[in-house]
């Protein structure tokens, strides 16, 4: 094996990354062999709080990231742990020429690391956005990808640089809501991903690198380390909003994004319908514990505006729903947003109702635009914590 093959592979394990928390391995210390010659490799890690789902998605990114030299069969990692029980060996491996060694644990003293600290302790923050937002929602379908889209172009309409990231790996409909279906990112020199432009805002979707075909269950786990690649190996560029649109939920996927990454608001949109307190609590409490600020909730389709008769409001799910639940409990509510058949219509075609300037006024395009300045006066008034609670209060009433 030349000098300059090993020099590759080394650096190139290192970058693989911990799915607990966005950290590389080698960053970590966790590296505790390579060997190569030309047939095999043996990679060797400290495992300690990296989960058997995280570990099994490390070591497909492990045999992806290698193709070029080995085939999967030659690549052997194995895993060390502190709590020497917990040795967990998948293949021997002897490189040509050397006697075959038994594996040993990491000295206790050892310090690694891991997701057991404190949460979020161990979040990393994206490159290139000075402030980023996550949309979320409890259920799908109730609008969260148009309010991601819609805020991100409101925002731009006040004069800010804003990306989209479409995290939302159960159901990703950027690339359908920014007509941009068939766009293939590419990579900088650096290897990192290059946003695909849609109408001045860059953005970057799970939707153009999976295969629809696939089976969504087979999304998470096969995710598990792409994520990351996702979250912070986008070369995103001073960009003073970067949007993120979650998956649908508060299960183990969306947990280990906001545990991992640095978000400085959460938006929650719900619709009237369905806001269920129990369930919107149950999401406010996983962003509670993982320490990112609530900037408020949203509600979608609000009420109903005829085309022909912009100033009528017809409550179709009831009126208020959201604005009750945020007050019971004590969220902001950031806007009302009413259903409106252009807002669809736009979407379908992949033209974003924000981005139209023919809408101008209109009930949705207020309430989109009130939206942005809502969030932009968040941080504002608190830069570094959010909003204060009752701020959007006085100004929503
Ligand atoms: N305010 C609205 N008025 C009319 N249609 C809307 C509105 N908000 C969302 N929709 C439509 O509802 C559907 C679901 O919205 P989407 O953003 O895809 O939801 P989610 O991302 O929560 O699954 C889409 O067809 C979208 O165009
Ligand atoms: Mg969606």
């Amino acid at each position: 094996m030349s000098e300059n093959n090993l020099d590759s592979i080394t650096k190139i394990l290192g970058v693989i990354i911990n799915p607990n928390n966005g950290k590389t391995l080698k960053e970590e210390g966790r590296i505790v062999e390579i060997k190569a010659d030309q047939n095999e490799l043996l990679f060797k890690y400290k495992r300690d709080g990296i989960t058997p789902e995280q570990k099994r998605s490390i070591e497909t990114n492990v045999s992806n990231a290698l193709s070029e030299f080995y085939s999967p069969e030659k690549i052997t990692v194995l895993t060390i742990s502190e709590n020497s029980s917990d040795v967990f060996t998948e293949k021997t491996f002897t490189p040509a020429g050397e006697k075959p060694k038994a594996t040993a644990a990491a000295p206790a003293s050892a310090q690694i690391k891991s997701g057991h600290g404190p949460v979020g302790a161990n979040k990393k923050r994206v490159a290139g956005a000075k402030k980023v937002i996550a949309v979320s929602s409890n259920k799908g379908g109730v609008g969260k990808s148009t309010v991601a889209v819609n805020l991100a172009f409101a925002l731009k309409n006040l004069g800010k640089k804003v990306g989209l990231l479409d995290a939302d790996v159960y159901g990703p409909s950027m690339p359908m809501l920014l007509n941009q279906r068939e766009a293939k990112p590419g990579a900088t020199t650096e290897k990192k991903i290059l946003p695909i432009d849609a109408y001045g805002i860059p953005f970057i979707s799970f939707g153009l690198f999976i295969n629809e075909k696939d089976p969504v269950i087979w999304r998470g786990p096969m995710l598990g380390g792409v994520l990351n690649q996702f979250l912070f190996d986008v070369a995103w560029s001073d960009l003073d909003y970067l949007i993120i649109d979650l998956p649908p939920g508060t299960g183990d996927m969306q947990l280990s994004m906001v545990q991992a990454t640095e978000i400085d608001g959460v938006v929650v949109v719900s619709t009237p319908q369905d806001v269920a307190i129990l369930d919107t609590k149950k999401g406010l409490n996983m962003f509670n514990q993982v320490k990112i600020p609530v900037l408020g909730m949203v509600e979608n389709m609000s009420y109903f505006v005829p085309d022909d008769a912009p100033n009528k409001k017809y409550y179709i799910f009831g009126d208020g729903g959201v604005k009750k639940a945020a007050a019971e409990l004590d969220v902001n509510l950031l806007a009302e947003i009413p259903l409106e058949i252009a807002l669809r219509e736009g979407s379908d075609k992949g033209l974003p109702y924000m981005n139209e300037k023919k809408h101008e006024g209109r009930p949705v395009w207020n309430a989109y635009m009130m939206l942005a300045k809502n969030v932009e006066q968040s941080f504002e008034e608190s830069p570094s914590a959010g909003p204060q609670k009752g701020f959007f209060k006085r100004l929503f009433s």
